[in-house]
């Protein structure tokens, strides 16, 4: 193996960009060249490919986003786009990908790897954490403490004018960033995806807790909560609960900024992690982190298992807002 590409796809995830340099730096040391392809798989056919150099590298283990862009590429499950994609990895002579994203990505990557002639090594970048294979996933970290310091400020407004907040947070079909920021900001109740939300029950709570001498409460909602994200939830809570309330929708800010220290060191780890895989002449998996350790998992197995959300974390958010 001589030369590698690698591409970001999916959403971006803060810690794509430490990850990248991370894999540029480890495959250099080991005598590879490394070729960066723009806006993910689809950027393949059209040849945006870019040699990415130690040097190029420089000053971007900071910055959020994914300097060699990305993008959501459903086409790579068409058999003859994958036929084309491999041929023009082979005229590019491109012995191996290291493609960073999430489930989606994995998705494209199993089936290439399948098909053979090109190796591939997959990294978990999102910010939803919601893969298998690994305790987290490289962004997850940041966006979760980005939501934290926009609760932290609404929780100062909220106790200050004695109001009820509803905060959206991201997580269309996953709640891991609803549960961590819910425990990490002291929120009265969270609302996720995986369960239907009950207004009846949570009313009930939020109704117990102003019982108990709270004057004002927060719930975090995961945007994918039935019965439909945080302005509805607000909605049917108010006909059951004479509270003031407000709702605050964070969006896409969880997305960006500079990633944490733990994603970076993740990242890093990760990053080089996927080049030794390549190396020992590993295909068809992802790298991941499991109880402080590098694991390998077959890629079709990170999208086809379901990662379940610790059920002691949400039963602690209900003990400790009380
Ligand atoms: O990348 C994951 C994610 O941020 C989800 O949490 C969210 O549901 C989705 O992407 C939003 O996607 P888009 O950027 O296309 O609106």
């Amino acid at each position: 193996m001589r030369k590698i590409g690698i591409l970001t796809s999916g959403g971006d995830a803060p810690g794509m960009n430490a990850c990248i340099r991370a894999v540029v730096r480890a495959g250099v040391e080991e005598g590879l060249e490394v070729i960066g392809i723009r806006r993910g798989y689809a950027g393949i056919l059209p040849r945006e490919f870019i040699r990415l150099q130690p040097r190029t590298v420089a000053n971007i283990i900071q910055r959020g986003g994914t300097f060699i862009g990305t993008s959501r590429y459903p086409d790579m499950l068409k058999a003859s786009v994958r036929k084309r994609i491999i041929s023009v990895l082979h005229e590019e002579k491109i012995d191996a990908l290291v493609t960073l994203g999430g489930d989606g990505t994995f998705r494209g990557a199993t089936v290439l790897a399948k098909e053979g002639g090109i190796k591939v090594v997959g990294i978990p970048t999102t910010i939803d954490n919601d893969v298998y294979g690994t305790d987290y996933t490289i962004g997850f970290d940041t966006a979760v403490n980005t939501a934290l310091d926009a609760i932290d400020r609404i929780r100062d407004t909220a106790t200050s004018l004695e109001r009820l907040y509803f905060i959206e947070v991201m997580g269309r079909t996953r709640g891991f960033i609803a549960l961590h920021v819910g425990l990490a900001g002291g929120a009265d109740a969270i609302c996720i995806p995986e369960t239907e939300t009950d207004v009846d029950e949570l009313c009930r709570t939020l109704r117990d807790r102003f019982a108990r001498g709270k004057k004002s409460g927060l719930v975090v909602v995961a945007e994918g909560d039935m019965p439909g994200g945080a302005m509805e939830l607000a909605k049917r809570v108010s006909s059951c609960l004479n509270e003031e309330y407000r709702v605050c929708v964070l969006g896409h800010v969880q997305r960006g900024g500079a990633p944490t220290a733990r994603d970076r060191v993740l990242a890093g780890r990760l990053g080089a992690a996927a080049v030794e895989a390549l190396l020992h002449g590993h295909s068809g998996h992802m790298v991941g982190e499991r109880g402080g350790n590098v694991v390998l998992t077959p890629l079709e197995a990170t999208w086809k298992n379901t990662k379940e959300l610790d059920p002691s974390l949400l039963k602690l958010i209900d003990v400790l807002s009380r």
